[in-house]
C-alpha cells in the first residue's frame, strides 16, 4: 500500500501541467475529456506532441508509446508515407459531396487481403461498423437477437453495450452469465435481445446457443478479446461458432477492429476460419477516424442503392470514405507487407519473452497474452480462459504497475494492454523490460 502511494506521488510530481490542463478541461468537458476509455486515476497525462514511437506530454516528459492510440498506429506517429499523401490531399479538398477514387484503392486492398470480404463499406468508427454488421444480419435473417461473449467490446451503440466489463459478483454464474447493461440509458428491451455466452467455454456456450438458435440473427465475437486483455479465442471455440452459425442460418460476425493486426488477413486468416461479416477500424485509417464492415456479397448487397426498390439497409455518413482517410489507410496498408507483419510479430515475441524473464527473475507470476503485434500483461499464474479470469486479477496492483511504467517513461493502456509499432525496435523493448523491472522491484520492496 505504501508503494502505491509512492508511484502515485512520483506521478503527481511529474505531471503538474497535465493536472492544470485537466482542471481547466473539467470546466467544459465532463471529467475533462471526450473519451472515457482513456481516463485513468488520478487524471491522465495531456499529450503535447508525438513522433515515431515517442509521445511527449505537457510537462515535457518523453515516453515510449507501447499502445499507439489503442492499437491504431501500427506505423507509429506521423509516418512519412501517410503524412505525404495527406498533405497533398489537403490542398485538393478535404471532403466532397460525391464519391472519390481513393476509396476504391482501400476497398480493393481490404477485399484482396481479408478472406471474408467480397464487398466492403466504410464508416467513421468501429462502433458504426459493428452496428452495421448487426443491422445487416437482422435484415438478411429476419430475426432480432444477437449472441456475444462476456467481456467482448464492440463499441458504444446500444446493442453491444451489454456484458462488457461486468462485475462478476453481480453477473450470474460464469457458465451462464446474465446480460448486464454496460451503461445507463439503454433502450427498453435491449438486454432481452442479447444472449451472453462465456468466452472459450465451447461446450457450455454451444448449449446456450442451441437453446436460442431460432431467435438469433447473429453471433458477434472478437477472435481475440482485445481491449479487455488481449486474450485469443481457442480455435476450437471459433470452429464451434462457425459450425453452429452455418448449420442454423445465423450470421457469424468477427469484430476485427483490434485483431486485424494479427495478420494481413486479420485473425480470420490466422485461424483459417472465415466469418460471414467482419468489422474493422483503427489501423486501416492510418490514424484518421475510420471503420469498415464487409463480407458476403449477398449480405453486403442489401446496401446497394441501385437494387430494385432501393437499398434494403440504410447507410449514410457525412464523412464516410472521405479522401484523406482513404489515402491515409491505403498508404498504411501499402507499408504493411508480409515481411513487416513478420518483423512486428517477432519484435512482439521478443517483448513477451523479456517481460516473462523479468517476472521469472523477480519471482512475480506473469503471463503475456496476444497475437501478432498485440500483447496484454497479466499478473497471475492461474489459467486465463475468459473474461472472469481477467476480472479476478489484482486491479490495485495492476494500476500501481501502470502508474509506475508511466513514471519510467512507458505509455500503455491503463489495463496493461499494448501494441508494438514498426517504430519500436530492440532498444525500445529492452527499455520497456528495464522499466518494468524497476517498477516491480519498487512494488516488491518492503514498505518502510
Ligand atoms: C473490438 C472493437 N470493436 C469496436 C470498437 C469501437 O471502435 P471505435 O472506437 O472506433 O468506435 C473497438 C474500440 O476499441 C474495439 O476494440
Amino acid at each position: 500500500m505504501a508503494e502505491t502511494v509512492s508511484e502515485l506521488e512520483r506521478y503527481l510530481q511529474l505531471t503538474g501541467k497535465s493536472k492544470d490542463l485537466w482542471e481547466d478541461a473539467k470546466q467544459y468537458l465532463p471529467g475533462g475529456d471526450s473519451r472515457n476509455s482513456i481516463f485513468w486515476a488520478p487524471y491522465p497525462i495531456f499529450v503535447d506532441r508525438a513522433s515515431g514511437c515517442h509521445v511527449v506530454d505537457s510537462d515535457g516528459t518523453d515516453r515510449l508509446d507501447f499502445i499507439g492510440t489503442m492499437t491504431t498506429l501500427i506505423l507509429g506517429h506521423s509516418p512519412k508515407a501517410v503524412v505525404d499523401v495527406v498533405q497533398q490531399q489537403l490542398q485538393q479538398g478535404v471532403v466532397y459531396n460525391a464519391p472519390n477514387a481513393h476509396q476504391i484503392r482501400l476497398a480493393k486492398l481490404l477485399c484482396e487481403r481479408i478472406p471474408s470480404f467480397d464487398l466492403v463499406r466504410f464508416t467513421n468508427s468501429g462502433t458504426e461498423a459493428t452496428l452495421n454488421t448487426i443491422r445487416a444480419a437482422r435484415a438478411v435473417t429476419g430475426k432480432s437477437k444477437i449472441a456475444k461473449v462476456e467481456g467482448g467490446y464492440h463499441g458504444s451503440h446500444d446493442q453491444v453495450s451489454v456484458s462488457v466489463r461486468v462485475n462478476p459478483a453481480k453477473a450470474g454464474e460464469r457458465s451462464h452469465p446474465n446480460a448486464m447493461a454496460a451503461t445507463e440509458g439503454l433502450g427498453d428491451g435491449t438486454l432481452d435481445q442479447v444472449v451472453v455466452i462465456p468466452f472459450n467455454e465451447t461446450a457450455i456456450a454451444l448449449k446456450t446457443l442451441e437453446g436460442n438458435k431460432d431467435d438469433l440473427a447473429a453471433v458477434i465475437i472478437e477472435p481475440m478479446l482485445g481491449s479487455v486483455g488481449m486474450l485469443p479465442a481457442t480455435a476450437e471455440f471459433l470452429t464451434m461458432l462457425r459450425e453452429f452459425t452455418k448449420d442454423n442460418g445465423i450470421v457469424l460476425i468477427f469484430d476485427e477492429v483490434i485483431s486485424y493486426r494479427a495478420a494481413s488477413g486479420g485473425a480470420q486468416e490466422y485461424y483459417g476460419i472465415t466469418p460471414d461479416l467482419t468489422s474493422l477500424g483503427k489501423i486501416i485509417g492510418g490514424g484518421f477516424s475510420i471503420g469498415a464492415f464487409g463480407g458476403r456479397k449477398d449480405i453486403m448487397d442489401l446496401y446497394d442503392p441501385t437494387a430494385p426498390g432501393g437499398p434494403r439497409v440504410a447507410h449514410a455518413g457525412t464523412f464516410n470514405a472521405n479522401p484523406v482517410t482513404m489515402l491515409a489507410g491505403a498508404a498504411t496498408l501499402d507499408e504493411l507487407t508480409p515481411d513487416v507483419y513478420r518483423k512486428l510479430a517477432e519484435m512482439t515475441e521478443y517483448l513477451r519473452a523479456e517481460i516473462l524473464k523479468v517476472g521469472a527473475e523477480l519471482e512475480v507470476p506473469i503471463q503475456v497474452t496476444g497475437l501478432g503485434s498485440l500483447f496484454g500483461i497479466h499478473f497471475t499464474s492461474d489459467e486465463l480462459v475468459g473474461y472472469r479470469d481477467i476480472a479476478a486479477e489484482d486491479a490495485a496492483f495492476r494500476h500501481q504497475v501502470f502508474l509506475g511504467l508511466l513514471n519510467e517513461g512507458i505509455l500503455m493502456a491503463s489495463n496493461l494492454v499494448g501494441a508494438v509499432s514498426t517504430e519500436i525496435g530492440k532498444a525500445e523493448v529492452d527499455a520497456f523490460a528495464a522499466a518494468l523491472r524497476r517498477v516491480l522491484e519498487r512494488a516488491l520492496a518492503p514498505s518502510t
